[in-house]
Order: structure tokens, then C-alpha cells, then sequence
């Protein structure tokens, strides 16, 4: 178990053009803070970073839906989006906005810095242009057919159904967004990132130095962009919402979004260290700083070939040493989409189910689409639910805790000795910071998360081979103290080791068991987790059912 490291971990910036639903919480924020919740544990130094994407074409095309200014709408959704990551213990470090003055001005200086050293290519050519706007398209202004996989709502920069990066020009019959008119072309100047001059850097880097590191599906990816060829890519864009081109020239140009927000990650990490009163620096530029860039699998170009380029043309910057991109969750069958309201809101989830967001968050992570496309079905969650948290986990926890406020009236007993299976049972208990563990250093949440149900059902088993109520009605009042003080030590590991997971119930089952948790790193097997004489509360429910008819509630809800 690895301590004393300094880690930057990353969940990708959310658009502040609408809420999050749970396709969201499960690609980048739950295995993040996971991972960062973890990391602490492990007594890490960890700056957990993220903040609002509030530049880009998705936020004008909001706004004219609304009917709002741009800056209405981020604030708008800024505030829904931060109360539903607090709501569900997404543990942020820092959670900012790249519409402050701090972003502005690191997203800027970038420019400013590639500019001087002559980085960029400055080219003019033809661009998509709305004749009836009167305004350029760029990105998710136009939309048409991808050239590679025939998607017919493919957007100016990207396609959402192959992950492809585009440019409005390579789409074809593309149409305008804003008008519905069939664009023209005119002609405009930008800045480009001649990403072809960081072939070699990136085949040595990540090719060769990631092989094995990094999970297959993003390796594939980075790999075929590579072999395919990197073209260069404007990072400006004729628009009027995002941050202004910092150059003479660049009068009614701002920053492509894509460009600006990856540095948002360093810009939210100013911001924390100013608060904190630490060195931003170290979180980035000190070569034994580990960074992890939790992502969405439509974001692997972003953080593995073009933030990369970005950062190494600064120079100074330390690169990801991981992008543990995840693949997409749909929703019973479908793919996740807004407009046709095909989505479970976080805000709405809690209404529905209040303070059950640990059942969503054990769900989203042991049916994590970690390595494939994998789906969410409200039939699932109930199952998860009820046969797993309420009749694993939970009923473990809840029959030991019945059981020690009847026999010891909620002490935890003294025991003289132990016999071997008690020995067996401990020695296997202790086991299982060190196998989750391993599990999480290699991104294997959803595995992890298994193990942890796993030590539940050591218990369970235990209690149900050793019978300790026979016992105690036979009179064996020895054997049952013994009995009892292993499964509360049980108890207390399931306390400590489900913090990552599900924060909420970790607490609830700690204050319990009066257990102030220690660093993984401090769990040692000479030292009990609950000592004897302890004494332990009235327990209260840590999960709860949930019934046929909520369920079949919310799926006429989502068909309605
Ligand atoms: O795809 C998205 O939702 C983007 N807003 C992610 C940005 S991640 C980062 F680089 F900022
Ligand atoms: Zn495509």
C-alpha cells in the first residue's frame, strides 16, 4: 500500500449546460473519488481537482434554448451541478469554474507562452459560415454525417458515435444549428497546434512508455489516432462566448473550449492552493507528482494526445500518469440523452430515494462500464440493492450489532484466547485492506468493490458455521464472547474499508461502532480494530429495501 506520494487527480470538467445524471457520475466522478477518497486513506498527499466547463458552444446553444445570456445559464447550472457532486460525497479537493478571473488568465498566459515560442501555425482558410446568422459554425454550431462511421448528427469537432475528432469541413451535408440554413464558406484566420510535430514525443511517451500501464481500450484508441495520422488542430474559434484570443489579431476570437479547459485542471488547482495556503507547483510540476485524469471514453484524444502536446510545448509540466478513460453506461438498453429527458438526474434520484445515494453509487461501481459499454436498469439496482447491500452487508452489520447489545449489553467482549478458526478468520479479515487495495492501484473499482462484499460474506458465514445463539442458549458463554469479538473486528474493517464506496454508510456504520477510522497504512494485525470493553450504540438502519412498486414507479416514469 503506497503512502507519502503526492498525488493530482482529476475528474473531467462538466459543460454547465445542463444537469448531470448518473451516465455522468459513473464514467468520471465515482471511480474518482474512489480513487481519491482511497488515496487519502493510504495517508497521500492529494489535491482532488475539478470545476466547470463553462466555455464552448454547448453553453450558447443552451442559452438560446432558454432563451438567456451564456453567463445565465453557467450560473445556473454551476450550482446544480456542484450541489449534486456534494450530495453524492464526490470528495473535491476544489471545484471551480472556467469562467473565473484565476482560469482566464492561466488559459491566457498557455496561449501566450506557445505563441511566443512560435508553436502554433497561423493559417487562413475557408470556414462554415451561416449566411442567414451571419456567423461562423464552429463546433456543435454544425452538425451533419461523420466521414468515418456515418453518424448523422456528428458535431463540427467531434462525433459523439465514434469518438472521431473532426472539423466542421470534413462533415458531410452539414447544416447549421443555429438557422437550419446550408452554411457557406468564408474565410477566416486561426491557430492551429501542428499536433503531427508531437508524433514521435507521443509514440515515445505514451506507445512505449504506457504499454501495459494504461487500460486497453484507451491504449487502442491513442494508438489508431497515431497510426492514422495527427493533423493539425485550430485552437481558436470565431465566437463570442469563451476567452479572448490574447493577440493583436485577435479581435472577435476566443480560445477554443477544448483548449482552455484542460488547463482548468491547473486553474482550480491555483485556486485550492490559495485557499490552502500550498504550492500549486508541486501538484503539477514536480516530476514525483503522480496525475490521473479521470475521463469519459469521448474524451481520451483530449487528455492523451492533445493536453499533452499542450503541456510539453510549455515545458516544466508533468504529464498523466494514467487516463483510466471509462466506456459509456446507457440506461435500460438506450444510450443517455437530454432531449428525449432518457436520463436519471441526480436531483431527481434523491427525491425519489433521499439518502440512498450510497445504493447508486455501489450500483454505478460494481456494474461500472469499466471495459465495455454496460448498462444501468432500475431491475439491477433494486437487485444490487436488496441482495447484496440490505441482505450481505447490511444484514452482517445489523446481526452483530443485535446481538452484542443482547448478549453484552453493546460492549465489545473480553476474550482470553482464540481458537484456530477464530485465528483463520482474523488473518483473512486483515487481508482485505491490502486486496482492495491492489485492486484500486490497478483501476479495478468495480472488482474492488466485490472484494469489499466479499468480507461481508466472510462474516456471514462465519456467524452461520459458529451458530454463536446456540451457544449462548447451551450456556457456552465462553466460545460466544470469542465468537462476537471476532465478528465486530469484522465489523469495524467493513467500517473502514467501505469509505471509498459508500461514504455515507461508512460513517454511519463508524459512529456506531464509536470508531474513529485509522489510515489504512495503520491497520496492522497485532492491533485489534475494536478493542474489548468498547462500547458500541444502538444501531440504526445503514440500508433498506426497496419494493416492487418504486421500481415499477420509475420505469413508467422514464417511459413517460
Ligand atoms: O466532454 C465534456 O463534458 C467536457 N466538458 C469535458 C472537459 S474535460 C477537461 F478537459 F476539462
Ligand atoms: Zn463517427
Amino acid at each position: 500500500m503506497e503512502s507519502n506520494k503526492r498525488y493530482t487527480i482529476t475528474s473531467a470538467l462538466p459543460y454547465t449546460n445542463g444537469r448531470i445524471h448518473i451516465g455522468h457520475l459513473a464514467g468520471a466522478y465515482i471511480p474518482a473519488d474512489i480513487y481519491a477518497r482511497f488515496k487519502r486513506l493510504c495517508n497521500n498527499d492529494v489535491a482532488y481537482i475539478c470545476g466547470s466547463d463553462e466555455h464552448g458552444v454547448a453553453i450558447s446553444i443552451r442559452a438560446k434554448k432558454e432563451k438567456k445570456t451564456p453567463r445565465e445559464i453557467i450560473n445556473k447550472y454551476h450550482e446544480l451541478i456542484k450541489k449534486s457532486f456534494l450530495d453524492f460525497g464526490i470528495s473535491f479537493d476544489n471545484y471551480s469554474r472556467t469562467s473565473s478571473k484565476i482560469h482566464h488568465e492561466t488559459a491566457s498566459e498557455f496561449f501566450k507562452n506557445l505563441d511566443n515560442k512560435e508553436i502554433f501555425e497561423v493559417k487562413i482558410s475557408d470556414q462554415l459560415y451561416d449566411p442567414r446568422e451571419n456567423q461562423f459554425l464552429a463546433d456543435r454550431f454544425v452538425e451533419g454525417e461523420c466521414p468515418h462511421c456515418g453518424f448523422e448528427h456528428a458535431y463540427g469537432d467531434q462525433c459523439e458515435n465514434c469518438g472521431s475528432s473532426l472539423s466542421p469541413d470534413q462533415l458531410i451535408n452539414p447544416i447549421s444549428k443555429i438557422s437550419g440554413a446550408k452554411p457557406i464558406k468564408k474565410e477566416t484566420k486561426h491557430w492551429y497546434l501542428p499536433l503531427g510535430k508531437y508524433e514521435d514525443f507521443l509514440r515515445k511517451w505514451f506507445l512505449n512508455g504506457k504499454k501495459g500501464k494504461v487500460k486497453a481500450n484507451v491504449y487502442g484508441q491513442v494508438k489508431s489516432w497515431l497510426d492514422q495520422g495527427l493533423e493539425s488542430r485550430a485552437i481558436t474559434r470565431d465566437l463570442d462566448w469563451g476567452i479572448p484570443v490574447p493577440h493583436k489579431d485577435g479581435k472577435g476570437k476566443v480560445l477554443y473550449v477544448w483548449f482552455d479547459a484542460p488547463i482548468g485542471y491547473i486553474s482550480s488547482t491555483k485556486e485550492w492552493a490559495k485557499k490552502e495556503n500550498k504550492n500549486w507547483e508541486l501538484y503539477w510540476k514536480d516530476k514525483d507528482t503522480k496525475l490521473i485524469h479521470f475521463i469519459g471514453k469521448d474524451n481520451i484524444v483530449f487528455h492523451c494526445v492533445i493536453f499533452p502536446a499542450i503541456l510539453k510545448s510549455h515545458g516544466e509540466y508533468i504529464l498523466p500518469e494514467n487516463v483510466p478513460a471509462n466506456e459509456f453506461l446507457n440506461l435500460e438498453g438506450d444510450k443517455f440523452s437530454t432531449s428525449k429527458n432518457w436520463a436519471i438526474w441526480l436531483d431527481e434520484f434523491l427525491i425519489d430515494f433521499p439518502g440512498m445515494q450510497d445504493s447508486l453509487r455501489y450500483t454505478l461501481t460494481v456494474n461500472a462500464p469499466e471495459t465495455k459499454d454496460n448498462d444501468f436498469t432500475w431491475k439491477d439496482f433494486q437487485a444490487r440493492n436488496n441482495n447484496e447491500l440490505v441482505a450481505i452487508f447490511g444484514n452482517f452489520i445489523n446481526r452483530v450489532f443485535v446481538l452484542t447489545h443482547k448478549y453484552y449489553d453493546g460492549l465489545v467482549p473480553n476474550i482470553d484466547k482464540l481458537n484456530e478458526i477464530d485465528e483463520q478468520t482474523l488473518e483473512k479479515i486483515y487481508e482485505f485492506p491490502n486486496l482492495i487495495s491492489e485492486s484500486l492501484d490497478d483501476f479495478k473499482f468495480r472488482q474492488a468493490c466485490n472484494i469489499l462484499i466479499d468480507l461481508s460474506r466472510l462474516g456471514n458465514k462465519y456467524l452461520a458455521d459458529e451458530e454463536p445463539w446456540k451457544l449462548y442458549k447451551s450456556g457456552d458463554l465462553e466460545r460466544v464472547k470469542q465468537i462476537m469479538y471476532v465478528s465486530l473486528q469484522a465489523c469495524g474493517m467493513l467500517a473502514i474499508l467501505s469509505e471509498p464506496f459508500l461514504p455515507n454508510s461508512s460513517n454511519k456504520i463508524s459512529e456506531i461502532l464509536n470508531l474513529k477510522k485509522p489510515k489504512w497504512s495503520e491497520i496492522t494485525f497485532d492491533k485489534p480494530i475494536l478493542e474489548s470493553m468498547k462500547k458500541i450504540n444502538k444501531q440504526s438502519l445503514i440500508f433498506r429495501k426497496i419494493e416492487d412498486d418504486e421500481i415499477e414507479g420509475q420505469i413508467k416514469k422514464l417511459n413517460s
